[in-house]
């Protein structure tokens, strides 16, 4: 997966109804140890890391790049959204040229079940529309990842297919924000 790119990053900050997507700062480095370091959050994408060796590696400003978004709940971060362009390599595509958009989202356990994700995704698609109207953004979880489908359902994603990766059966889907305006 790479760094977006395109559009011009980073954005000024967007503001939900309760909400910020906003740059990564030196003061959510805690925050990234605990998201990386979570057993909970690692469960359907990959696992966790020790926290000894995120303590020892974490840059002083983590996650600083373009399509990387902190999501903060009053300043604090509780999560983050990210669209990255999906690899040639990977299985699924909806272009014949690959390098979709893909959205991704990690939150931490403590703020799961209010809708933080479903409303911060959305400011995220909602933005990526306005900079490239019409096109496609997709996203990939393990089908037996429940909150994570719930979410992809409720910000609109449609199934194109299922397939197997990293051991386990992978849901991939497609958004669409509509043609481009002409
Ligand atoms: C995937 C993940 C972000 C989903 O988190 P989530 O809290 O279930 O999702 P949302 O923030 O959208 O919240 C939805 C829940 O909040 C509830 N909710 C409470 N108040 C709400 C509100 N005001 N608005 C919307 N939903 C609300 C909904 O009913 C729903 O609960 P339910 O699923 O039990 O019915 C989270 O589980 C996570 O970070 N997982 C680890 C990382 C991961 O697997 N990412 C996927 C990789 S693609």
């Amino acid at each position: 997966m790479t760094a977006l790119g395109a559009p011009a990053w980073p954005p000024a900050p967007i503001s939900t109804e309760r909400l910020v997507l906003r740059e990564p700062e030196a003061g959510d480095r805690e925050a990234f140890i605990a998201l990386f370091a979570s057993p909970e959050v690692g469960a359907f994408i990959g696992g966790s890391r020790a926290r000894e060796e995120l303590e020892r590696s974490m840059p002083v400003v983590p996650g600083r790049r373009a399509g990387l978004f902190v999501t903060a709940l009053d300043g604090a971060m509780i999560g983050m959204v990210t669209l990255d362009r999906r690899g040639a390599e990977r299985p699924g595509h909806v272009r014949p040229d690959a390098g979709e958009a893909e959205l991704g989202y990690m939150f931490l356990p403590g703020a799961w079940g209010r809708g933080y994700a479903g409303e911060a995704c959305a400011a995220a698609l909602g933005w990526f529309a306005r900079a490239l109207p019409g096109e496609p953004v997709v996203l990939c979880t393990q089908t037996a990842n429940a909150r994570s489908l719930r979410v992809a359902a409720k910000l609109g994603f449609t199934e194109v297919e299922r397939f197997q990766e990293y051991g386990a059966e992978q849901w991939f889907g497609v958004w669409s924000s509509g043609p481009p305006a002409v």
